[in-house]
C-alpha cells in the first residue's frame, strides 16, 4: 500500500426527513445564500422543505446553476454575496449544483485579480465561505469531496480545495425519486467509473481499499438496474444503497494509499467541454475503451476485476479481460447509456480537436503509470468510435 493521509470532515445526515434538520446545522446568525440549479427542487417539493427548515434563518437565494457549471453563470452570484454579507453557502441539487457553490465560495474571497484562475492556473485558494448542500442527484461525490468543475468557453477544468468540502451533507433518498431515468442512469455510471478509475490500475497489496471498491461496484451492479426497473425504482432501500455508494465511491476512502488513473474522466471532459454530453455518458464511452488500450498496464487488475466482479475464472487470460469488458458494456446498457461515440454522433473526424483541447489543458500524462500521452488518448478516442 502506498503512503497516505486521510480526513473526511464532512457530516453526512443521511435518511429521509434529514432536511429538516438544517434548522439546528446551521449557525441561527449565519446569513445563508441557498444556491441551486433550473428549478427541478422547486417541482419536487425540496425547495419547500428547505424553505421550512430554514424559517428561521436569514436566507437568499441564487438559482439557474446549470449542469457543467459556467463561469459567467457562477460570477453572477458574487454581487448578491456582497450586498447581503453573505457568509455561509448552502447549495441544494445535483453535482453541478455543488460544484458550483464550490466555485462561488472560493470566488467570494478570492484575493487575486480573476476567480478564473483558481481554474485555469490551478491558484490555491486561501479562503472560502462555508459551505454545505442537500444532495438531490447521487453520482459526484461532490457532496463530501473537496473538488469541483467548472466550464468557460468550452474548457472544461477541475479544481480542488480543502477549503470547499462541504461541512455536512443532507442525503435523503426520497429526494432522487424524482429523478428522471436518464439521471438515474448517469448517477450510477458515474459512481461506477468514479470507483474504477481509483480500483483498475496496478496492485500495491491495498486489501482493504480493493475489498471496498469491489463492493461498491458490486453494489451498483446489483442496485442500478432496479432503481430504472418499474415495478422497483420507487424503493427507497434501493434509491439510499446507490446514494451511499455513489457518496463513498468518490469521498477519498477508496482512493487513499492507492494509485488512480482518471484518464477516462479528462478524456471525457473534452467530450462534455467541447460536445455537450453528459459527464456519464461520456465516461461510459471512453472506459471501455481505456480498459482495451490499457490492458496490459492494468492486466493484473483486469483479472482481478474479472473474478471478484463477474466471476469468470475459466478460459485464458485474455478471453478472462476481454469478457469482464463486454460485462462492463453490458452494464452501461443496462444503465442505458451509450458506449460508442458513435451513438452521440461523433466520428473520426472529430478526434483530432478532442485531442488538441487536451494537449491544450495539458493532460499529456494521463493514467496510473502518467503514460497516456495524447497519441494514447487518440487510439483510446478511436477504439470507442
Ligand atoms: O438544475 P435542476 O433543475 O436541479 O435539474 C438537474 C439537472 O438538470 C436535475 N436534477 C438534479 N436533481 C434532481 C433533478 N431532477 C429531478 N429530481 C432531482 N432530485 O438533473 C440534471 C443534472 O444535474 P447535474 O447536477 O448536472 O448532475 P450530476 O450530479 O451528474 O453533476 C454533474 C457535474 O458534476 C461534475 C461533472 O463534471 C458535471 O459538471 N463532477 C463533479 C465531481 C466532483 N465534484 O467530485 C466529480 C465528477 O467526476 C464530475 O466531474
Ligand atoms: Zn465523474
Amino acid at each position: 500500500m502506498l503512503n497516505f493521509s486521510f480526513q473526511n470532515t464532512t457530516q453526512i445526515r443521511f435518511g429521509e426527513g434529514q432536511i429538516a434538520s438544517l434548522s439546528k446545522q446551521i449557525p441561527s446568525d449565519a446569513k445563508i445564500l441557498v444556491t441551486y440549479g433550473g428549478g427541478s427542487i422547486k417541482s419536487n417539493g425540496v425547495y419547500d422543505q428547505v424553505a421550512a427548515a430554514l424559517a428561521n434563518h436569514t436566507w437568499f437565494e441564487f438559482s439557474g446553476i446549470e449542469p457543467n457549471p459556467s463561469y459567467d453563470t457562477l460570477m453572477k452570484a458574487q454581487d448578491i454575496i456582497k450586498e447581503n454579507n453573505i457568509n455561509f453557502i448552502l447549495a441544494v441539487g445535483g453535482g453541478s449544483v455543488v460544484d458550483g457553490s464550490k466555485f462561488i465560495a472560493a470566488a467570494a474571497l478570492f484575493e487575486g485579480d480573476d476567480p478564473w484562475e483558481i481554474v485555469s492556473k490551478q491558484t490555491r485558494i486561501k479562503k472560502a465561505l462555508p459551505l454545505a448542500c442537500v444532495l438531490t442527484l447521487p453520482a459526484t461525490g461532490s457532496e463530501s469531496n473537496t473538488g469541483a468543475v467548472v466550464t468557460r468557453d468550452g474548457n472544461k477544468l477541475p479544481f480542488n480545495s480543502p477549503l470547499v468540502r462541504p461541512i455536512f451533507a443532507v442525503l435523503d433518498p426520497a429526494v432522487t425519486l424524482s429523478l428522471s431515468d436518464r439521471q438515474v442512469g448517469n448517477g450510477v455510471v458515474d459512481a461506477f467509473v468514479h470507483t474504477m478509475e481509483q480500483y483498475l490500475t496496478y496492485s500495491v497489496n491495498a486489501k482493504v481499499q480493493d475489498r471496498f471498491a469491489e463492493g461498491l461496484l458490486l453494489t451498483l451492479i446489483e442496485e442500478g438496474p432496479k432503481a430504472l426497473a418499474p415495478e422497483t425504482s420507487k424503493d427507497l432501500d434501493i434509491r439510499g444503497n446507490i446514494m451511499w455508494a455513489a457518496t463513498m465511491a468518490l469521498n477519498g476512502l477508496i482512493g487513499a494509499g492507492v494509485p488512480q488513473d482518471w484518464t477516462t474522466h479528462m478524456i471525457g471532459h473534452e467530450l462534455t467541454g467541447t460536445h455537450g454530453i453528459d459527464h456519464a455518458r461520456t465516461l461510459s464511452i471512453v472506459l471501455p475503451a481505456v480498459m482495451k488500450v490499457c490492458k496490459e498496464a492494468k492486466r493484473e487488475k483486469l483479472l482481478q476485476y474479472a473474478e471478484r466482479i463477474w466471476n469468470l475464472t475459466e478460459g485464458d487470460e485474455d478471453s478472462r479481460i476481454n469478457g469482464a469488458i463486454e460485462h462492463t458494456e453490458q452494464f452501461f446498457e443496462k444503465m442505458q447509456v451509450p458506449t460508442r461515440l458513435s451513438q452521440v454522433d461523433l466520428g473520426e473526424a472529430d478526434i483530432d480537436l478532442l485531442i488538441e483541447k487536451l494537449t491544450r489543458h495539458g493532460m499529456l500524462k494521463l493514467g496510473e503509470h502518467s503514460a497516456v500521452t495524447p497519441e494514447i488518448s487518440r487510439e483510446i478516442l478511436v477504439t470507442a468510435l
